[in-house]
């Protein structure tokens, strides 16, 4: 279950690559625009913004993201939804997906396809995150995979489920998009305050999400403070705060 409140920690952090996406898609008067995994949907509201015109619609699966959305009074609409069954129509102008695809492991076949069936002159944008190899992850596979926790979770975290930048370029290019596509690795500066670690708190509402619904309330509270043992290790603080790099992966087509 994905909690908007949790994934709202760090919020000025996470909208940061959500902008610098939107600044390369060049679309004018697109009549519709879709962003596929929306979340809380204050993005979304942006592009609404952005774009007047247009019928702006947010998908999203979680019916708590949706809730959230939809209580903005935003013009976009808010929908639950898979955003593996959504496809393009006729009057598609652009189509945002902001880390999102990750969770998605057919998403590569589905970038094809949407990329085959969107008209001519729509925009895609996507980004997810490429951080993967990063010690925080590298840590969260290292806990999962020890006692007592691997028979639960061991396979619940997974290593990379993304391409970089460059084989998502192919995909976009072999469908005969224009495409620009480009890595940023951002370092988030957490204010480093209590005995909970900054980065335990951010994990929390991405990539820990899955295994606290895995693990029992007893086995999730050990996990969480070996997890927390080692981020203090391998991310310390210096002058009130932890730095955190964070790897991020962009691609934008025009069709
Ligand atoms: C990290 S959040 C990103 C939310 C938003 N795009 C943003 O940038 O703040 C990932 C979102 O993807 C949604 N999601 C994951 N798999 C999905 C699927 N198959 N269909 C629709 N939404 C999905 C989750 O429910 C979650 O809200």
């Amino acid at each position: 279950m994905w909690d908007p409140a949790v994934y709202h920690r760090y919020g000025t952090e996470r909208s940061r690559p959500f902008f610098d996406l939107m600044a390369r898609i060049g679309a004018d008067g697109p009549r519709e625009v879709v962003d596929l995994g929306c979340g809380p949907g204050e993005l979304t509201a942006t592009l609404a913004e952005r774009w007047p015109q247009a019928r702006v619609t947010g998908l999203d699966s979680s019916p708590e993201m949706i809730a959230k959305a939809a209580a903005l009074g935003s013009a976009a609409q808010f929908r639950v939804a898979d955003l593996t069954a959504w496809r393009p129509g006729p009057a598609t102008g652009v189509v945002v997906t902001n880390a999102a695809l990750q969770w998605v492991p057919e998403h590569r076949e589905l970038i094809t396809a949407w990329a085959r069936e969107l008209p001519a002159g729509a925009w895609f944008a996507m980004q997810v995150p490429g951080n993967f190899d990063a010690p925080s992850h590298r840590a969260l596979r290292e806990v999962a995979r020890s006692e007592p926790y691997a028979a639960v979770v061991g396979d619940v975290v997974r290593d990379a489920p993304v391409d970089d930048a460059a084989g998502y370029a192919a995909l976009l290019l072999d469908a005969g998009a224009t495409v620009d596509a480009w890595e940023t690795t951002y370092v988030h500066l957490l204010p480093d305050g209590g005995d909970e670690h900054p980065v335990l708190r951010w994990m929390e509402g991405t990539a820990l999400r899955p295994v606290k619904a895995a693990l029992g309330d007893l086995a999730w509270r050990t996990f969480r403070v070996t997890l927390n043992a080692r981020l203090r290790a391998v991310y310390p603080a210096r002058s009130g705060h932890v730095a955190f790099p964070f790897r991020r992966i962009f691609v934008v087509a025009h069709l």
